[in-house]
């Protein structure tokens, strides 16, 4: 809901930093971020060191507050995964996010299909707990985890600048390969994912009904 405004000036500086070092434009990329599915915002250029443009899509249930969350936005290859991604905390606190990643100007104008998430639960169970303001947190429970999250995960990471979350609970296979510094636009918030570790793959119990 809050449109970035970048400065300017910098981006003057830098056209003319690019011209007198003969090293092109830099990549130009649609920016928003915006609750739903769909979200339309202006061009603009990336820093020079952003060679990527993304589109991202998730879905968050914050303790069953539901919000499909769309941005577009400039990053780096080093930094985009363009998978699915599904996390599952507990039954009302998950996080399924897509992303695609597109190396030319403006090539993040399509949304994202819709997705759906999977409900059917698949047998493995995983140790579970968040946090907000520190980098660990300790287990108190277990969840049952859905659709194709096969592996226990611990992620770290930071909500704004200087807030750290943490929080334990299943995760999609593609989970433990995230690159540090995958962004998770969530409601309001663009969450940055630091690390994730994932546990050996359990068994499944089995016993899931
Ligand atoms: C949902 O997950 C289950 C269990 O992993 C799987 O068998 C099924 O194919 C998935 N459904 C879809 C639509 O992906």
């Amino acid at each position: 809901m809050k449109p970035s405004t970048k400065p300017e000036p910098f981006l003057l500086a830098s056209m003319l930093l690019c011209t007198l070092l003969g090293l092109g434009y830099p990549l130009s990329c649609e920016m928003c971020i915006r609750n739903g599915a769909i979200c339309i915002g202006e061009m603009k250029d990336c820093a020079l060191d952003e060679d990527t443009c993304v589109v991202i899509m998730t879905e968050t249930n914050n303790k069953g507050s539901v919000d499909v969350t769309s941005y577009k936005g400039c990053s780096k290859s080093s930094k985009c995964d363009p998978a699915f991604l599904s996390i599952t905390v507990a039954p009302e606190n998950y996080m399924g996010s897509d992303t695609r990643c597109c190396q030319s100007n403006g090539c993040n104008k399509d949304p994202l299909p819709a997705f759906r998430r999977n409900l059917t639960k698949n047998g493995v169970q995983c140790p579970s707990c968040s946090t907000f303001l520190k980098e660990t947190c300790t287990p108190t429970d277990e969840t049952l985890c859905f659709g194709e999250e096969t592996r226990c995960v611990t992620v770290t990471g930071l909500m704004h600048p200087g807030v750290r979350f943490a929080f334990q609970g299943c995760a999609t296979e593609n989970a433990c390969h995230i690159k540090p510094g995958t962004l998770v636009p969530s409601g309001s918030h663009l969450l940055t994912i630091k690390k994730i570790s994932c546990l050996p793959s359990p068994q499944a119990s089995g016993k899931a009904e």
